[in-house]
């Protein structure tokens, strides 16, 4: 794992985003894992200005979001998409087509969850993919405890998971927060081709230190992340306030 500490929150959004534009620039037909929460607003705020001053360019990427809420339809204002729609699709030129959120009200949501896993198989595998992590080292919607070798599915969410989403930044009540998700699983994310995950904030100084330095142990999912060949892990120095070792 690569850990690199900036100092503030929208440096560590610019660092990413540049990890975004490079690939995009690299490889304009590139397949992109995206992430919701607060996170990466500041990352895709970056990317939308390089699309507008620089004439960076979307129109042959492809996108597969990590999670959608269960039982939430895309039109729903905390849908992630909705979220995403907000977020970054609607201001940078991405086919909307080339988007996939997984559906929150499918008919047979595990049915749309094996197809999701065939898609991005049969369109060559993701080869980036942005994590933000929970404060109880969740990755996507892989609460402690998912397997290394769970794939896209239904998830109940931790009660700590629940209270994070509706803090006021999203939900305003927890008894209006689905209690279920569709989830990227491990191993999913696993087979990216590169994962960025970034965090900032105290809050997430525990699960950082868990997941950089700590065993790597399905009880804290994103320390899975260290038996990956090529990942980076951006951080602001609040949430690298307990990190042991030195870092760039
Ligand atoms: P946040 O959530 O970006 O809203 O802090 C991250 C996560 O729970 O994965």
């Amino acid at each position: 794992m690569k850990v690199i500490i900036k100092k503030t929150t929208d440096e560590m959004s610019l660092a990413g985003a540049k990890i975004f534009a490079e690939l995009i620039c690299k490889k304009p037909n590139c397949i992109l894992g995206l992430a919701t929460g607060g996170t990466p607003v500041g990352l895709y705020k970056e990317l939308i200005k390089m699309h507008k001053q620089d004439g960076l360019d979307f129109s042959k990427v492809t996108t597969f979001n990590l999670d959608e809420y269960l039982g939430l339809d895309g039109d729903h204002d905390q849908s992630y998409r909705y979220f995403m729609n907000d977020n970054l699709f609607n201001h940078v030129n991405i086919k909307k087509e080339n988007t996939y959120v997984l559906n929150g009200v499918a008919a047979d949501p595990q049915l749309f969850c094996d197809g999701y896993e065939m898609l991005i198989k049969a369109i060559g595998g993701i080869d980036l993919q942005l994590l933000g992590i929970g404060g109880n080292g969740h990755i996507a919607f892989n609460e402690p405890g998912s397997p290394r070798s769970s794939r896209t599915r239904i998830v109940d969410l931790t009660p700590e998971t629940i209270a994070a989403n509706s803090d006021g930044r999203f939900f305003s009540d927890p008894k209006d927060v689905p209690t279920q998700a569709l989830s990227m699983g491990m191993a999913t994310i696993l087979d990216a081709k590169e994962i960025l995950l970034i965090a900032n904030k105290e809050s997430k100084a525990d699960a950082i230190v868990k997941t950089v330095e700590g065993p790597a142990t399905e009880d804290v999912p994103a320390s899975l992340l260290q038996a990956h060949s090529n990942t980076t892990v951006i951080i602001d120095e609040a949430a690298a306030a307990k990190l042991t070792k030195e870092y760039a």
